[in-house]
């Protein structure tokens, strides 16, 4: 099961009715959901005006979307009277800047928002190789050094993200990555979060230090691996709450 189907299904599945979409690019992930309320950011959007139009007739949900040219921090920053007027966030992709810092920030934002049975994906956990997976100090270099291996495929460090969730709020937070395009991190909420949760550094700085090969050694442990059929048990589990 990839990202689209994922999301596709769950709305198909539940009353749901609120999508934040971090990174949408061309939209392809985003302009299929179908749901009363669509929000994208992405300060670079490669969605053309006859793409748009062409996806208002195939999915009408389209002609109310709401689309945000600017970075999520600045997103999160500058729209809190948006996202506080949405009741909640029901599902969110994230899968914009492909950093350790970004998405783990981005993961947490959407958390203050998140319907407590929703669900946060974050696409590219689980890189197939040391050099799509190079964080992303190394990236804009790595085409011109002509590094074994590049295939100009990126997903970077994002799968830095789930081991902090994981070991930083075991209590709070369900976390798993579904082997599937390229690694779907689902986080789920477990217990009730009070107030923000804030980024520890020495905690980050720990984790950062982690290298690919490490990560790949023990990746069922440290990213709590699950196959495809998990899916579809998470599926019918948020289904279950909300129909
Ligand atoms: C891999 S693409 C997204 C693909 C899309 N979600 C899909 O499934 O087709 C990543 C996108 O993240 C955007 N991006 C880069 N930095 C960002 C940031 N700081 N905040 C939000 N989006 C960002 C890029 O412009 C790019 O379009």
């Amino acid at each position: 099961m990839n990202r689209k189907k994922l999301i596709q299904e769950i709305f198909r599945k539940t009353n749901f009715d609120t999508y934040l979409e971090i990174g949408c690019s061309k939209g392809k992930s985003f302009l299929p959901v179908r749901c009363k309320t669509k929000i994208a950011v992405d300060p670079d959007f490669k969605i053309t005006r006859t793409r748009k139009l062409l996806w208002f007739i195939k999915n009408p949900y389209n002609v109310n979307c709401k689309y945000f040219e600017e970075t999520s921090d600045d997103f999160f920053r500058l729209r809190v009277d948006l996202l506080n007027s949405c009741e909640t966030l029901d599902v969110v992709l994230v899968d914009g800047l492909h950093t350790f810092r970004d998405s783990l920030n981005d993961v947490l934002n959407s958390l203050n928002y998140l319907n407590p049975n929703g669900i946060i994906i974050i696409h590219d956990c689980l890189p197939p190789d040391n050099t799509s997976a190079m964080p992303a100090m190394l990236f804009p270099n790595l085409e011109e050094q002509n590094v074994e291996g590049w295939t100009s495929e990126w997903y970077g460090d994002v799968w830095k993200s789930i081991i902090y969730l994981r070991s930083n709020f075991p209590e709070l937070l369900d976390v798993s990555v579904i082997d599937s395009d390229y690694g779907l991190g689902i986080v789920r909420i477990k217990n009730k979060i009070d107030g923000k949760l804030k980024i520890d550094e020495k905690s980050f700085n720990a984790i950062d230090q982690m290298t690919y090969k490490e990560m790949i050694e023990s990746k069922e442990s440290v990213l709590n691996l699950k196959s495809s059929d998990y899916a579809r048990k998470i599926i019918e589990e948020i289904s279950a709450h909300n129909n």
